[in-house]
């Protein structure tokens, strides 16, 4: 028997690929994205309980159109194809897909036919919204049409038998109004999938399968500040006890008092699990001197991350004569997905975060990564569920690389001094405003440019700090935060005030998309 449902999502490069996942997490059944060339073999090992085609940007006539091993339309598992996913269906089994000169943008009204089972519960007129050029013009044979809009015919098409569905809209996202439910429909009433997937049944699948992967061996766990290397720990802990050592590194890239708060924390929550608080400073700073380009701090810092363990790991087993197999980390999903590069999925590479894409290719450790197919709420909701504090859940996510990406330019000891202060600021300001908690994210960047200033009757010319606050669910999306103007004033003349070095600061109005939410 399956212990937990399992939808597999193709990934045909949509931007929405990781709302489809996040929705039907939400009802409470696991689901993976894969890029649209995963092999049959791999399929059938996941054993989906059923299967998804996202949408993507291509013509599905086009040359470089993405494709499937159409043996996958063989295997009995039901299919649901969306926007690009529909068309292709259509396509593959001998439909025609017109190319259009004009996109259909925005919203539209689905007339739905209820003895599709897709529809079930639904009311007869649903908005949906849609986001696709090309368009369905004549089904294939055994495909009959279960939704028209005014622009469509072919807004939803099945082939009940065969258990294959398309809709040519994007029931994921919040515009489409019964759009969870359709994909709650083809979860339960299509796939028969049982609503398992909760934060109870993943702790206690995750500490089987730990057991059953680790088995006497020793593992190394790398220790941030934040929540989720804290959950990992956790997690082994209860699954393979005293095997696990815990290891923080101090990379020098770290907030004001980082060391202290961690340490804390561990001792609070960890009974029996030996920490061990490595400085190693001194050579993050030395190999990223220099350095501008982003993309090489975040691989240089992945590195030194790797090689700081390897050495930990040597001189740990010199008392214990019991080598480190494993190297644990608390990598999530949004690492995972965003580090991916083009080779892999048709989502293209954002940026290397430091513990997936910065890890050299020749490692002496396996890598152990329980969350990685998490998101950060998710994460969360694990972390009460194993009772750990309040204070640690809601701490706000800190990059891996640390202060690093954060100093545009050169890292020198000066700008640390300078970006620290200023983040301190930014952080003691937001928790005695009360908005500390209300975000995902607040703190100051340090920017590569200096600017005339007056003080006193002086000229100045000095650096620039920029200020971001950002709101989000899971890192993926994000919105800059109107805080109040009194709070920033209190920021920005704090900042100028007290940090010598700065004499502007600028708040970031952008939102993720366009921009991310670190700066590098
Ligand atoms: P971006 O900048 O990609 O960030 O919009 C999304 C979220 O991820 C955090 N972040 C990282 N976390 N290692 C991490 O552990 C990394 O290399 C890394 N890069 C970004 C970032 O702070 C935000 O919450």
């Amino acid at each position: 028997m399956r212990v937990i449902s399992n939808i597999l999502i193709l990934d045909f490069g949509s931007q929405y690929t990781q709302v489809i996942a996040r929705r039907i997490r939400e009802c409470h059944v696991y689901s993976e994205i894969v890029p649209y060339h995963v092999s049959i073999a791999q399929v059938q090992a996941t054993a989906p309980s059923g299967i998804i085609f996202s949408g993507g940007p291509s013509s599905v006539y086009s040359k470089e159109a993405p494709s499937l091993d159409k043996k996958i339309y063989e295997l009995g598992i039901p299919i649901l194809g969306i926007c690009y996913g529909v068309q292709m269906i259509a396509k593959d089994f001998g439909g025609i897909v017109e190319k259009s000169s004009r996109r259909e943008y925005g919203p539209g009204v689905l007339h739905v036919d209820h003895h599709c089972l897709l529809f079930r519960g639904l009311p007869d007129k649903v908005n949906v919204w849609s986001s696709h050029r090309d368009k369905i013009v004549s089904l294939p044979e055994g495909f009959c049409a279960v939704g028209r809009t005014e622009n469509s015919p072919y807004a939803a098409i099945a082939f009940q038998k065969r258990h294959i569905y398309g809709l040519q809209f994007h029931p994921e996202v919040t515009h489409t109004s019964c759009g969870k439910d359709i994909l709650q429909n083809f979860l339960t009433v299509v796939c028969k999938c049982t609503p398992n997937w909760t934060a109870e049944a993943f702790v206690a699948r995750v500490c089987k399968e730990l057991r059953q992967k680790i088995g006497k061996e020793k593992v190394m766990l790398g220790l941030s500040g934040g929540v989720d290397s804290y959950v990992a720990a956790t997690l082994l802990q209860r699954a393979i006890g005293k095997q696990l050592t815990c290891v923080f590194v101090d990379n020098g890239l770290l907030r004001t008092g980082e060391s202290q708060v961690v340490s804390k924390l561990f001792t609070c929550n960890f009974h029996g699990i030996q920490l061990k608080m490595v400085d190693a400073s001194g050579s993050f700073f030395s190999r990223l001197k220099g350095i501008i380009d982003p993309e090489r701090k975040r691989k240089v810092i992945g590195n030194e991350f790797v090689r700081v363990f390897q050495l930990t790991a040597q001189q740990l087993q010199i008392s214990s004569k019991h080598p480190f197999r494993y190297l644990a980390q608390g990598t999530l999903y949004p690492d995972v997905i965003e580090s991916t590069s083009l080779a892999n999925s048709p989502t293209s590479l954002i940026k290397s975060h430091h513990n997936v894409a910065g890890l050299p290719p020749q490692m002496e450790f396996e890598l152990i990564e329980p969350l990685r197919y998490l998101f950060k709420d998710e994460v969360r909701e694990v972390g009460l569920k194993l009772g750990l504090p309040q204070e640690l859940i809601y701490r706000q996510p800190f990059p891996g690389p640390g202060l690093a990406v954060r100093i545009l330019g050169k890292i020198t000891r000066k700008r640390l001094h300078i970006l620290r202060g200023a983040d301190a600021i930014v952080t003691e300001e937001m928790r005695i405003s009360g908005w500390y908690c209300k975000v995902w994210q607040s703190f100051a960047i340090l920017l590569p440019v200096r600017s005339v200033g007056v003080m006193g009757d002086e000229r100045t010319y000095e650096s620039a700090i920029a200020i971001r606050i950002v709101e989000s669910l899971d890192g993926m999306t994000a919105n800059w935060v109107p805080v109040p103007y009194s709070l920033l004033a209190r920021i920005s003349s704090r900042i100028t005030n007290e940090i010598s070095g700065v004499n502007r600061v600028c708040y970031d109005i952008s939102s993720k998309p366009p921009a991310t939410i670190e700066w590098e």
